[in-house]
């Protein structure tokens, strides 16, 4: 299987150190810069030394969604009362376990501070969207811990062709994702999508074994050997550190990626006491608009 053409390992990326941006207050200028890289290079970057560290958290939000808005249309996130589009990504004392250890698959893991393994949030159409572009602005950082790990969704899909090709024949078939945590009312809170496939010229990702798994649990099944299989292979090659980097953002920086290609994931993380100085990540989803996907390095935008 050929290596696809913009495609990392950690090393690589390790080496090159070239994933930051300056910030600019011109967002749209900064849009075009980012699209180029979302779209065509490395699928993801981190923009360095924008003004959240000095802002209040409200402040911080609008900054976010202000940034990503020329990019794709911010995407609404939460049910209700905190429906938002800068959502706040902060330990408010919610476990991603219960206590037996179990993965809870209703609590929202950008509520807590434990580890949390490689995914991308397309993979659940989350509140029944599915975004292009994810952004987290670091507001403010954890006392330790809580870096970001990345994982190149296209080298993934690429050492799978190579050492489990059976497995990706049945990972380009649909797969059933738990999204309880994210379901929009009145719709069902399992989701059904393959794991990757080709849309518009490119690889198209959906990555979560947790919730592949647990998936079946809705379902009312058990998880046929050869998916069980699949989902193993795809974790295996997922637990890979040459594959990933890890990003430590410092306060004002913004990870932006393509999320329907890069996989994220976090370490734990030691945090401090009051609410205003606890870790904050102000996350913003954006859909590519059909505007922009029918011109796709569209220079007014
Ligand atoms: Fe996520």
């Amino acid at each position: 299987m050929a290596k696809p053409s913009h495609g990392w390992t950690g090393r690589k990326q390790a080496e090159a150190e070239a994933y930051g941006l300056p910030y600019d207050p011109d967002h749209a200028a900064l849009a075009r810069r980012l699209r180029e890289r979302l779209r065509s290079g490395d699928g993801f970057t981190v923009v360095r030394g924008t003004p959240a560290r000095t802002m209040t958290t409200a402040q911080a939000q609008e900054l976010a969604v202000s940034m990503i808005r020329p990019l794709g249309d911010p995407l609404p996130q939460g049910e209700g009362a905190e429906r938002t589009t800068g959502w706040l990504v902060r330990d408010e004392r919610v476990s991603q376990y219960t206590d037996d250890r179990r993965f809870h698959e209703v609590a929202y893991t950008s509520k807590s501070r434990g580890d949390l393994h490689l995914h991308n949030d397309m993979a659940v159409t989350p509140f029944g969207a599915e975004p292009a572009y994810l952004a987290l602005l670091a507001h403010r950082v954890a006392r330790r811990g809580g870096e970001s790990v990345l994982a190149d969704g296209a080298m993934v899909h690429h050492t799978l062709g190579e050492e489990y090709p059976r497995e990706l024949g049945l990972l380009r078939t649909p797969f059933a994702f738990d999204r309880r945590h994210v379901t929009p009312a009145g719709e069902s809170p399992v989701v059904w999508g393959p794991a990757f496939a080709e849309h518009g010229g490119h690889l198209r990702v959906r990555c979560n074994v947790r919730r592949m798994r647990s998936a079946y649990d809705l379902l009312g099944q058990p998880l046929p050997p050869d998916r069980r299989a699949a989902i193993d292979a795809l974790e295996e090659v997922l637990s890979r550190s040459a594959l990933s980097i890890t990003v430590a953002l410092e306060e004002g920086d913004c990870l932006v990626l393509n999320d329907q290609r890069i996989l994220h994931g976090r370490t734990a993380y030691e945090d401090h006491e009051p609410l205003g100085r606890r870790r904050c990540l102000i996350r913003v989803m954006a859909a590519e608009s059909p505007t922009r996907q029918r011109v796709p390095d569209d220079s007014s935008a």
